[in-house]
């Protein structure tokens, strides 16, 4: 068989999210297939900086560790986001609201130490996640960061990471990118910070799909939109869940037959696409290496589990893998 990074070779990375368990459990099926990392919880907020002044870089620095060691690259996630910031960041010492100076004082802070300390070793940042709200009709998603900073801490986070390390690429990072709507307010995003000069120099399309959705039409149009802002295209988090939205089954063990056909058949058609756009795109990473552990088990049906990558959960490849690979 055909190793997947070696499948891809001169057109782009393949990626795989880890933790400290799969560095563990999927180590030789890393080293195989896969010639980029980035981590999947271990570089956020609240695991680098649980408390003020406080810094726990061990597991992060294991991952970059074993990145280097096996000449991987290392994609950074994530900086600036919503989700797993810790209260603390938001608050002084009597639990009052702090306002906005302080607040962007705390993240230039942060966004140094931690691009800082892995300059040279992570090459691009996911700077700002997932700010664009969903619902149609709203603008940004509420967040502390918006509520207390205003929008320009999107710019700001940007502009500390180029600070902190002028050579790492930098991106935005969202999920529902190929929703058309969604997406022309990503558009808008990325537009505006480049007319301000912004340093951005990625989309990072997060490619959270199903074997029923997005459409192949809506990837495209998406990967067109955000490549003619003249950004690097990177698919930062792919994974095909085999339920459709509406599922809510949890009496599955396995993925039926059937799944695991349709499931080739869209990883076919995805990939063959990402070929086609393999001058825009430069790196595509699965959110996890193999089906023994993903995000998805639990998610959003508790007690289920998902089978959205393309090793099976005894990391033998599926029929999805060969229709990647032979082309
Ligand atoms: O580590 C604790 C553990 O100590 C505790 O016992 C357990 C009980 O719930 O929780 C563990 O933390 C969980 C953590 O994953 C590690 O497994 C959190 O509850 C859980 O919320 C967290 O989920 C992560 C999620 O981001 C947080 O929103 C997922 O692993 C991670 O895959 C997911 O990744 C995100 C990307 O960063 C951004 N894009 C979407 C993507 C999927 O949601």
């Amino acid at each position: 068989i055909t190793p997947l990074a070696e499948a891809y070779r001169g057109m782009f990375d393949i990626g795989a999210a880890v933790n400290a368990r799969t560095l563990a459990t999927s180590g030789d099926l890393l080293k195989t297939h896969y010639n980029s990392l980035t981590a999947e919880n271990d570089m956020k907020f609240e695991r680098l900086h649980p408390e003020p002044g406080v810094y726990t870089f061990e597991t992060a620095d294991s991952i970059a560790r074993f990145a280097s060691e096996n000449g991987m690259r290392m994609r950074g996630h994530t900086l600036v986001w919503h989700n797993q910031a810790p209260e603390w960041v938001f608050q002084n010492e009597a639990g009052q609201a702090i306002g906005q100076e302080e607040l962007l004082k705390r993240m230039e802070e942060h966004i140094n130490a931690v691009a800082g300390r892995y300059r040279g070793q992570v090459y691009c940042w996911d700077v700002v996640n997932e700010v664009i709200e969903d619902k149609a009709e709203e603008w940004l998603r509420r967040s502390k960061w918006l509520d207390i900073a205003g929008e320009g801490f999107i710019a700001k986070a940007f502009a500390y990471a180029h600070a902190a390390d002028p050579d790492a690429q930098l991106f935005y990072n969202d999920y529902n990118e190929c929703d058309p709507v969604k997406r022309d307010k990503i558009v808008r995003l990325l537009r505006s910070l480049k007319e301000q000069d912004v340093p951005l120099h990625g989309m990072g399309m997060q490619g959270h799909w199903s074997l029923y959705g997005p459409s192949m039409d809506d990837i495209r149009q998406a990967i067109e939109s955000y490549a003619a802002l003249d950004l690097r295209l990177h698919v930062t988090e792919l994974d095909l869940s085999v339920f459709a939205h509406d599922d809510r089954r949890t009496d599955l063990t396995e993925p039926t037959a059937e799944m695991l056909e349709l499931q080739a058949e869209r990883y076919e058609a995805v990939f063959a696409l990402f070929r086609e756009y393999r001058d825009a795109i430069d790196s595509v990473t699965f959110w996890g290496a193999a089906d023994d552990y993903t995000w998805l088990h639990d998610f959003p049906v508790r007690g289920r589990r998902n089978w959205p990558l393309v090793f099976d959960a005894a990391h033998r490849p599926k029929a999805s893998f060969y229709r990647i690979t032979e082309f």
